[in-house]
């Protein structure tokens, strides 16, 4: 019995042993275990690209690449990851590329269509804190499908209007939390508007967020093309109105965020708050209005009023409620005051009858009982 379970131990420190020795990275790049699908985290300055496929183990369906200060390039940045297989991802976590430029980073960084050859196992690509030169046509191309690309921090330099050509970013089937998600945010953009087209090849996107981008303006067609838009965050940006036409082609859109949006509160200008309240659209964000400033304006719900027109209402109500009082009030001390007169009469008429009775009785001196008619002098103290 003592040898079987000394057996055992055997077998699990064994089997522990062969884990540990199995686990293998490329130079650079450490594995976080702690998940059991877990994290490879490779230091751009320590790594020799290309990155090989080969020199993980287990794969690396959790890959994050950091520190990079320098150039990705095109076609040398990885090598024999076609061999990847998704059918051999862990079904309970998104196959992720973490790409984090060092913030002191003093080369920008160039990607290109080639960049990310070999990659199509990837299911989220997360771009943070980076100085992008471009973003040419074509750059995602080789993902084929993402469910969720996230660039968030830095600046982009320039943007071909082809950048999300060719790259099919929607939710995927079968992945936890599945967003379906394009974000741009806390980005120097290369303009103040959105480049002509940039999104109209992404007709399978569920959620565009936009946030802190320092966008001016967004027009009708930026969206128009993306048919299966369920959720749009334009947050924290310096537009103060969206035009008319803006939903056209948005069949599906439930939820707009402006988050963070002053708004040109000019009446017409909020138009969208009754169109997205005939068609069923989720507002989120609220509608604040920065102008015009020397009449800011409120929205209500679905309509606007001006700041003053309101305060206006509001001392009506007011001034309507204390004069209902009032009247009560007087109402009420008239009919107390009436209660105490009728008293004070039906008293006096007691206390005159008793006299009367008083003289009948004892009759004396010939005194005659004042007639029924007569009444004390007023003042003489008859009470
Ligand atoms: C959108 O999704 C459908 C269904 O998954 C797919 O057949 C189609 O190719 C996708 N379109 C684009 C432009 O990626």
């Amino acid at each position: 019995m003592r040898i079987l379970r000394n057996i055992r131990f055997y077998v699990v420190a064994l089997a522990i042993v062969i884990q540990y020795v199995q686990c293998t990275a490329p130079t650079g790049c450490t594995y976080d275990s702690s998940d059991s699908v877990g994290i490879y985290t490779c230091d751009f300055t320590a790594i020799t690209l290309p990155l090989t496929y080969s020199g993980f183990s287990p794969a690396p369906q959790r890959l994050v690449i950091n520190k990079i200060d320098g150039s990705l390039g095109s076609g040398s940045t990885f090598s024999g990851f076609s061999s990847f297989s998704s059918a051999s991802l862990d079904k309970n976590y998104i196959a992720s590329l973490d790409l984090q430029c060092s913030t002191s980073a003093t080369v920008s960084l160039t990607i290109a269509a080639g960049t990310f050859t070999d990659m199509s196992y990837v299911q989220k690509l997360t771009i943070t804190n980076c100085r992008i030169s471009n973003l040419p046509a074509d750059v995602f191309l080789d993902f084929g499908q993402l469910d969720t690309l996230i660039i968030t921090g830095g600046q982009i330099d320039a943007m071909d209007a082809g950048a999300f050509n060719n790259i099919d970013i929607g939710k995927l089937d079968l992945i936890p939390q599945a967003a379906g998600l394009l974000e741009l945010s806390n980005l120097v953009m290369p303009s103040t508007t959105l480049t002509t087209g940039i999104f109209t090849s992404l007709v399978n996107v569920s959620h565009i967020k936009l946030d802190n981008i320092g966008l001016t303006a967004v027009v009708a067609a930026d969206f128009s093309s993306n048919t299966g838009l369920h959720t749009l965050t334009v947050s924290n940006n310096a537009i103060t109105t969206i035009p008319t036409g803006f939903f056209t082609g948005l069949d599906g859109i439930a939820i707009v965020d402006f988050s963070g949006t002053s708004w040109d509160c000019s009446c017409t200008n909020l138009w969208f708050l009754t169109f997205a309240d005939t068609n069923g659209i989720e507002i989120q964000g609220g509608a604040n209005c920065g102008s015009p400033s020397s009449h800011a304006r409120i929205a209500l719900g679905t309509s606007c009023m001006p700041i003053w027109d309101l305060i206006g209402y509001i001392i009506l109500v007011i001034a309507l409620v204390i004069s209902c009082v009032a009247l009560g009030l007087i109402c009420h001390t008239r009919r107390q005051l009436l209660t105490a007169k009728n008293k004070l009469a039906t008293k006096k008429n007691t206390s005159w009858n008793k006299v009367q009775e008083a003289m009948k009785r004892r009759g004396g001196a010939g005194q005659k009982p004042p007639a029924a008619s007569t009444q004390p002098n007023k003042g003489k103290g008859w009470v």
